[in-house]
């Protein structure tokens, strides 16, 4: 049978060559005719009032075709402020009034006939200021810290029998606080949205993990229909989460294009993304674990506190995994707001748990110690077997296997526990571990599925292409269900025309759009089956239904592939009209009864100099139990991926905040590091066997973000054992090591 003969296969992508042959459409790629070039100009304070904005000189330069500043910009419903839940909707910056919130936020648009025009006339624009005090230090605002009302639906406290009884029995007892910096994405295409009106319709080609969101929010901010918007965006060049909402520059580009009847396109340059288009925010962490001497946890209690704007509420949700990853009886979580002049914060490839996972597996190694027990055996120790926060079964977790097979592979039993203990030359040789966990998510989806009167299938939803490898998979799955070869299956995506699929966000592409192609593609396979033993032409005419299938593209009787039907030639026969299924997915009681994650173990090596304070990654040995792999080879890229960036996390990233203006000091890749090959060492990813059925038909979970977790607490603990040194604060520069 076809069934599952491609799904899951390491196959190349579908869409490898275009991308390396330039093919691939990138949103800023799309050339509307006699488009016009819109460069955002941004406030250079943290607080305040814009006094005026001079444009006069700039607007008589060449090339220049209008400059938008809150003076002139058309007023839009609501303030532009219309009610738009996230992640989607975001309280953006629209030239509506004079306030300025934070250094960076944009209050003028230059739209000229070049980009270098546009540049040269934004050198000229003379903003004056009335400033106000800012808040930019984050000690002094924690005091002010406040409560989200919510947390994308949780709650944002959490409390599981009582902290202080299972605190006042417990033989050892450790709190400690930890830190992590702001972030920011660095994707490698950049925020990009090129805007093009058709009288009262608008199209916009814009870089996005959500094109339905982003349709249906800047209909809401414009106060136009839904219908009147379509939004493409066939390649996204990497999301990690800043292009699951719509910022600012996607509407001022639609507002731009309107005002000057001309497409115009805008793409942010790499400065620009640290600020107007959010990011990880600050986060401090305070953690109290206590357990008996045995090692069994009593009480653990993580308060958090993380930054958020003056404009917006976003929580960055650390201690959520500590609801549910180890068992406990009494467990309390907290998180805070503290509100500075920055740009609003955002997801950021695996928002909570990444840098919650740092703080509270770099606490259980510190339990681990002072136990004097093995940090593998102190997991397993409080393994939990059910989700007891939520007081339901796991529908999967395989991460007793992970940390064996994981710990095996890495030969974890040659580590001596002492600090200090292990050198290899003149560098000390540090080896540590953390639990890998991420929500498994799922939403609603659909998808069409539809043979071409060539005998080829074309299967559509409107989901996205992140680098994730959505196109590849899809053209799998949709291929096996019909029953046709990969190379007679296309899969397209990207476009609201298509049928409605969720944001790329939260992990959860593969596990919502995979049932929906599944559905269609099937539905097509049975309607031509339908077709062909009704039609007296056929060669399985009246042939009893369940004895007919799809098999490489033909219609044939499962006993005897010589009775057999083309389709191209069945679709001929019935006048020449695709034959066209649509089909929809969306979890059901599964979602009440079970709870869902995928979980990992992360295992580190690496190198410490300890005259130099120089830390160098040897080898990340990591198995994850994340459902079945539609494609191992896009999914092993996706967890390698994730644990760069939790090296990156680890050692490198940190957006430095300058005190007096607000501003993001380090805004390039300069001094905003990201690993470079020689950051990474060797990385081996290890899935182990696992189909949870139970979240999805297809038995997968999720893979985007899982990869991330763990890996920070995994390094601070392997530093930890090399050095001796408890490094709580990322990240880990060598400042701290000598
Ligand atoms: Mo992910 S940070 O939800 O795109």
């Amino acid at each position: 049978m076809n069934a599952q003969t491609l799904v899951g296969q390491p196959l190349d992508r579908t869409d490898g060559v275009a991308k390396i042959t330039g093919k691939a459409t990138y949103a800023s790629e799309f050339k509307p005719a006699h488009p016009a070039y819109a460069l955002l100009i941004q406030s250079v304070i943290p607080n305040g009032r814009i006094r005026h904005i001079e444009t006069q000189v700039a607007q008589s330069m060449p090339g220049v075709i209008t400059i938008l500043t809150h003076t002139n910009a058309p007023k839009l419903p609501d303030g532009g402020r219309g009610a738009i839940n996230p992640p989607a909707g975001r309280v953006l910056s629209l030239l509506q009034d004079d306030v300025v919130h934070y250094n960076g936020e944009p209050i003028a648009v230059v739209v000229a006939e070049s980009l270098e025009y546009a540049q040269d006339a934004a050198r000229v624009v003379q903003v004056s200021y009335d400033q106000s005090p800012a808040v930019l230090d984050f000690d002094l605002a924690k005091g002010r810290a406040h409560a989200p009302d919510s947390i994308l639906g949780e709650k944002p406290d959490s409390h599981r029998g009582s902290v202080e009884d299972g605190a006042a029995s417990a033989a050892v007892r450790i709190e400690q606080i930890y830190t992590t910096p702001m972030e920011f994405h660095n994707p490698m295409e950049p925020h990009a949205t090129v805007a093009q009106w058709h009288g009262d319709k608008l199209t916009l080609y814009d870089a996005t993990q959500y094109v339905s969101g982003v349709k249906e929010t800047v209909a809401k901010v414009l106060g136009i229909p839904q219908e009147n918007i379509r939004v493409v965006c066939l390649y996204t060049g990497g999301g990690f989460g800043c292009k699951g909402s719509v910022w600012s520059h996607v509407v001022l580009a639609a507002v731009a294009a309107r005002v000057i009847k001309r497409p115009v396109k805008l793409v942010l340059a790499r400065p620009q993304m640290f600020g107007p288009v959010g990011g990880r925010p600050k986060t401090e962490q305070k953690i109290m674990l206590a357990s008996d001497a045995s090692g069994r946890l009593t009480a653990i209690r993580h308060d958090v506190l993380s930054t958020t704007s003056m404009i917006e509420d976003w929580t960055e949700p650390s201690a959520m995994l500590t609801r549910m990853l180890y068992s406990c009886p009494n467990v309390s979580t907290r998180h805070r707001l503290v509100r500075p002049n920055t740009g609003t914060p955002t997801f950021m490839r695996a928002p909570g748990e990444a840098s919650g996972s740092f703080a509270l597996e770099v606490a259980m190694d510190e339990l681990a110690y002072r136990l004097g027990i093995d940090p593998v055996a102190l997991r397993l120790q409080n393994y939990a077997e059910r989700d007891e926060d939520k007081d339901k079964p796991f529908s999967s977790k395989s991460l007793r296997e992970c940390y064996r097979v994981a710990a095996d592979r890495f030969n974890w039993s040659r580590r001596t526990p002492a600090p200090r203990s292990m050198k290899k030359g003149h560098e000390r040789v540090g080896l540590g571990m953390a639990t890998a966990s991420y929500p498994a998510h799922r939403g609603k989806a659909a998808a069409l599925a539809r043979l071409n009167a060539d005998g080829t299938v074309l299967v559509r939803s409107g989901s996205q292409e992140l680098g994730t490898g959505t196109y590849t998979v899809m053209t799998q799955v949709a291929a096996d269900a019909v029953g046709f070869p990969l190379r007679l299956v296309h899969f397209e995506l990207g476009d609201t025309d298509f049928p409605r699929a969720p944001v790329s966000g939260g992990s959860q592409t593969a596990a919502s759009v995979s049932p929906a192609v599944e559905a269609a593609a099937r539905g097509l396979r049975d309607r031509l089956i339908d077709l062909a033993i009704a039609d007296p032409a056929s060669p399985l005419y009246q042939t009893p239904r369940a004895d007919v299938t799809v098999k490489e593209g033909w219609l044939m009787r499962r006993d005897d592939g010589s009775r057999r039907d083309s389709c191209a030639a069945l679709v001929g026969r019935t006048g020449g009209q695709p034959v066209e299924v649509r089909a929809q997915a969306q979890p059901g009681s599964e979602k009440e009864n079970y709870s869902s994650h995928s979980f990992g173990a992360v295992f580190v090596e690496l190198h410490v100099d300890e005259d130099l304070g120089t830390v160098r990654m040897q080898n990340v040995v990591a198995s994850y139990g994340v459902g079945r792999l539609l494609n191992a080879k896009t999914a092993h890229s996706q967890l390698a991926g994730g644990i760069v960036w939790g090296i990156g996390m680890a050692l490198l990233e940190s957006g430095q905040l300058d005190g007096r203006y607000g501003r993001i000091v380090n805004n390039n890749l300069a001094e905003y590091h990201v690993p470079a090959n020689a950051d990474v060492g060797n990385i081996e990813v290890i899935v182990v066997d696992e189909k949870d059925t139970i979240f999805n038909p297809l038995g997968v979970k999720g893979i985007g973000e899982i990869g991330i977790t763990g890996v920070a607490g995994a390094i601070a603990n392997a530093v930890y054992h090399a050095t001796g040194r408890r490094v709580r604060d990322l990240p880990i520069t060598l400042d701290r090591l000598i």
